[in-house]
């Protein structure tokens, strides 16, 4: 609890396997393409860096990122709708960037949907810049008309 404002804390924590259910949750109610608890899985079992954030002792979002020969790659980065616009999608990237420079990551790289303002204003913010389209790279909502959409692909030095 914060002492000042009596509200509870945004705490972030190691991702385990007894934290999927809810992570689950909030990856299906913020994406129309959410990731399979079987790809999250495959992630903490190659010891990617995955990290929850804890609103009430209740997981309201989650972020992952691959570390290898001196990049890393920020796969997911995820917050609860009711929760967004309070600095935790912030924090957790910031929290993973500091994590990759520990492991001796140089360079941070990120894809996102090419309509994902907000998202890209956030990684804008964090010194994130534009280094290419990827046509097609995600798939579209699950409708009859799924066209795939383009991803921005983003950098930035550590
Ligand atoms: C992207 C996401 C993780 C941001 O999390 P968040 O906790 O809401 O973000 P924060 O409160 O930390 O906001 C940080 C900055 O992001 C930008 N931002 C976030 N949402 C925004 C919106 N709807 N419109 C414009 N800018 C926005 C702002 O620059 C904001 O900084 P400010 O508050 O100083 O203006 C969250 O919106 C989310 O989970 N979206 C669904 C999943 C997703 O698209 N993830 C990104 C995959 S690449």
């Amino acid at each position: 609890m914060d002492a000042v404002t009596q509200q509870p804390i945004v705490v972030l924590r190691g991702m385990q396997e007894a934290d999927l259910a809810a992570v689950l949750a909030v990856e299906r109610c913020a994406y129309t393409a959410p990731w399979s608890e079987g790809i999250f899985r495959d992630c903490l079992r190659v010891r990617y860096r995955c990290l929850v954030a804890e609103y009430a002792d209740v997981v309201v979002g989650h972020g992952v990122m691959s570390v290898a020969a001196g990049e890393c790659h920020i796969l997911n980065l995820c917050v609860h709708p009711d929760l967004h616009g309070r600095g935790i999608g912030r924090r957790m990237l910031r929290r993973l960037l500091a994590l990759a420079r520990q492991d001796e990551a140089d360079t941070a790289f990120l894809e996102v949907r090419a309509s994902n303002a907000g998202a890209i204003a956030l990684y804008q913010s964090e010194g994130f810049i534009e280094i290419g389209l990827r046509r097609g790279y995600y798939p579209g909502p699950h409708t009859k008309n799924r066209r795939r959409e383009d991803a921005l692909a983003m950098a930035r030095a550590l």
